[in-house]
């Protein structure tokens, strides 16, 4: 099952996930980080950025990313392109040689899955997959009712995620209907999932996604699937957890020599 850490903040939560990455880096510089966007991570870049800034040299991490829009022009701010170049990789310090995003250009976009799935199985996966989870239980952008055997693909977006995701552009009418995504086959082949929710807003799907059944109508719940699984929260996204009380005593008695 997966392990279950609440922090008292997100940015407490972050730290130890940062430390972390950074620790495995000193270890094997050639590690390759998963990275998602939204707001979820971000407490968690800037706090690799601070390692980065005190010495750290992520400059042969390698990064790919979980889902891009399709459609919106290169250069744009919102594409997944331009956030992960200006939240991660300049921040860290990373090659820009070896971050990969999903090419969502409307040319060629029936073979953009196809393309990214080689590219990752080439490269030989991902050692720390980063992930959010949305209102609608999706990690990647694997909406309800997606297989867990799916890999990268074309995927239409929920109006419910359109709207979430309107904060970013100026209308919800400029956010895309489709995305290219990891599949949830892709995000379970990653050999450590790292999951982050922050807030109440985040209770449901979290308590649905790590203590429900294990369904496609909850993307989350592909987690329950996975042997190494870590769910970092802060209080109030652990709200309606059944089995906080153990989580929280299961963390207190966490064996000293064991990291997350
Ligand atoms: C982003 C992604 C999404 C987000 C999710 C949560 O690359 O794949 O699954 O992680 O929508 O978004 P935030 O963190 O903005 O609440």
């Amino acid at each position: 099952m997966a392990e279950m850490l609440v922090f008292e903040t997100a940015e407490a939560g972050a730290q130890v996930v940062a430390d972390h990455i950074a620790q495995a880096v000193r270890a094997s510089s050639a590690f390759t980080l998963g990275v998602a966007t939204g707001s979820s991570p971000l407490p968690v870049y800037a706090a690799l950025a601070r390692h980065a800034a005190g010495g750290a040299d992520f400059s042969r991490v390698s990064a790919f990313a979980l889902d891009e829009y399709v459609g919106l022009p290169a250069g744009h701010p919102q594409s997944y392109a331009e956030v992960v170049a200006r939240e991660v990789t300049e921040p860290l310090g990373l090659d820009p040689a070896l971050v990969r995003v999903p090419d969502g250009g409307a040319e060629g976009i029936e073979t953009a899955g196809d393309r990214y799935e080689e590219a990752l199985i080439e490269h030989g996966g991902v050692d720390l997959q980063l992930l959010g989870i949305g209102a609608t239980g999706h990690l990647g952008f694997n909406e309800p009712g997606s297989s867990f055997a799916s890999p990268t693909r074309v995927k239409t977006l929920t109006e419910r995620t359109r709207q979430d995701n309107a904060r970013f552009f100026d209308s919800v009418d400029d956010v895309p209907m489709h995305c290219v995504t990891q599949g949830l086959g892709t995000i379970l082949r990653a050999r450590h999932l790292v999951l982050l929710a922050f807030g109440e807003g985040k209770a449901d799907a979290v308590a649905a996604a790590a203590e429900g059944p294990v369904t496609a109508s909850m993307p989350g719940s592909a987690i329950q699937l996975h042997p190494r699984v870590t769910v970092v929260l802060d209080e109030a996204a652990a709200s309606r957890l059944a089995h906080r009380d153990y989580y929280a005593w299961a963390q207190r008695h966490k064996p000293a020599w064991q990291g997350i």
